[in-house]
């Protein structure tokens, strides 16, 4: 299956100069969509994942996935203002724009194998800023699962040092 017949790429969003990567094609077809995430889960199990951890809010379409199919734990790494309890919290720069992102202190527990799910590997900084928030908290993290790279952004670069897995790449 040709998953890139699935991505519609859209000029200058949600900026100028930005071409834009979007996946609700492939999220309407089930096959495809299924197919997409089947990959990442035997990355998962290839690498001995105990617990799942998500980006708000794409990282939620494809690691939730992940995790129910492999009974395990899904952690939400979530924009500010949005978790209730007590959080630990990292500044970051996006591809265009910055942000800080919270997880809840008790969502990891020392000795975690923790692999991050993301849509879309860009510059490196949303995964980047979830490393190091699940390094405060403890965890391993054993990979990082995303279904694009966008390569000429060069976030492996960023992630040196980490296993990296992508499906597809532009
Ligand atoms: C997008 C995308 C990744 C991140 C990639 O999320 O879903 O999480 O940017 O860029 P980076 O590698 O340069 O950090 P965005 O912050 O736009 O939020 P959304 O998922 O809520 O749309
Ligand atoms: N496309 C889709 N999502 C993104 C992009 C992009 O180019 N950059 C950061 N998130």
């Amino acid at each position: 299956m040709d998953l890139k017949e699935y991505i519609a790429s859209i000029k200058d969003f949600p900026k100028e100069g930005i071409l834009f990567r979007d996946i609700t094609p492939l999220m309407l077809d089930g096959k495809a969509y299924k197919f997409a995430c089947d990959q990442m889960i035997e990355y998962a199990k290839e690498v001995k994942a105990t617990v799942i951890v998500g980006p708000e809010a794409r990282g939620f379409i494809f690691g939730c996935p992940v995790a129910y199919a492999l009974e395990l734990g899904f952690a939400p790494v979530r924009k500010p203002g949005k978790l209730p309890r007590e959080t630990v919290t990292v500044k970051y720069d996006l591809e265009y724009g910055s942000n800080e992102l919270s997880m809840h202190k008790d969502a990891i527990k020392k000795g975690d194998r923790v692999l991050i799910v993301d849509d879309l590997l860009a510059t490196g900084g949303t995964v980047d800023a979830t490393i190091k928030l699940i390094e405060k908290l403890g965890g391993t993290v054993v990979g990082a699962a995303f279904f694009i790279e966008l390569e000429a952004l060069e976030g492996r670069k960023l992630l040196e040092g980490y296993d990296v897995f992508a499906s597809l790449k532009y």
